[in-house]
């Protein structure tokens, strides 16, 4: 199977990763979401591959046979795919820019997926001539186990089982789920750090007391303050005003702190700077 990914982003280079390393894809895509993007993303892969080979957990030969898989170059690529998977920023115009241009160059049994994290699927893909599935990975991509499908009411029953197919021979374990704001996990996720902000605004704790807390009290992985830092503040920001449009349920509005925190490009590792320095 050939497979495009759109955008060389955080998530998009990390998905590439994911598909190469699965026997049953032959070819992987990966696109710029916009012509004047810098960079082609592989080098994400390749430092990512180099952290792995160093540790010996990987060897240079298996990351060159990824590597191999994947193909850089612009969108039109994607004409050669079966599967596309859209990850460009999370912004609506963008995205339904990017599916428009994509409509009308790539093969009509192209199945279009997109990574959107709280975006509504029927909004991204009003106007094109095929359906449109949510795939939404986590991050980071190859390390995470879940696979969010998201399926409207339109969803074609097939669509929805190739897509859960697909996710399983990824070595990932999808869930189905009807599209509704804040798909569930970052229904469940995006509100929690937005607590974790108030706490420490109010200054009930620290920052490392707070992500300390929630590790040893609750068993998270990481603390949610850290876990914000690492998804982009930005696109907490953005999940949360998704959500509160969407609902209108005062329990999804921003912390000012948070506000604040993007205002000034304090948006976490990506920019070098959140709640912690990178
Ligand atoms: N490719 C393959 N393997 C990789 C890798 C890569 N690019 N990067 C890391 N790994 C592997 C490491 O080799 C390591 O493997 P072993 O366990 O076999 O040693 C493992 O992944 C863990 O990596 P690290 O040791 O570097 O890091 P860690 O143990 O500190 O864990 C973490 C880091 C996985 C991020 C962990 O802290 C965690 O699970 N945090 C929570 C992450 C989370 O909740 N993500 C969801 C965010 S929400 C989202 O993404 C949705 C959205 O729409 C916003």
């Amino acid at each position: 199977m050939k497979v495009a990914v759109i955008g060389t982003g955080t998530l998009g280079p990390a998905i590439a990763q994911v598909f190469a390393e699965c026997g049953r894809i032959e070819t992987v895509y990966l696109c710029r979401g916009r012509d004047l993007a810098t960079g082609n993303g592989k080098d994400k892969i390749e430092r990512a591959y180099d952290k792995l080979i160093r540790s010996g957990k990987l060897s240079r030969e298996q990351a060159d046979a990824y590597l191999d898989k994947i193909v850089t170059g612009p969108k039109e690529n994607a004409a050669r795919a079966e599967l596309l998977v859209e990850a460009v920023s999370e912004n609506l115009e963008i995205k339904r820019k990017v599916f428009r241009e994509l409509d009308a160059i790539c093969g009509e049994r192209c199945l279009f997926t997109t990574n959107t994290s709280s975006l509504p699927i029927n909004e991204i893909g009003d106007g094109l001539s095929r359906p449109l599935i949510g795939m939404h990975f986590f991050n980071p991509a190859p390390v995470m186990k879940l696979v969010e499908v998201v399926a409207t009411e339109d969803t074609p029953r097939e669509m929805i089982d190739t897509v859960m197919q697909v996710a399983a021979d990824l070595g990932k374990s999808p869930i189905e789920i009807k599209e509704a704001p804040g798909f569930v996990v970052n229904r469940v996720l995006i509100p929690m750090i937005n607590e974790a902000i108030s706490i420490y605004a109010e200054g009930v704790a620290s920052i490392d007391d707070i992500d300390t807390a929630m590790r040893l009290g609750a068993n998270q992985p990481m603390g949610p303050l850290a876990l914000g830092d690492l998804i982009g503040l930005d696109v907490v920001l953005s999940i949360l005003n998704v959500m509160l449009k969407d609902t209108g349920d005062p329990k999804y509005v921003p912390q000012p702190m948070l506000k604040k925190m993007v205002r000034e490009k304090k948006l976490g590792r990506k920019t070098g700077e959140g709640f912690y320095k990178y």
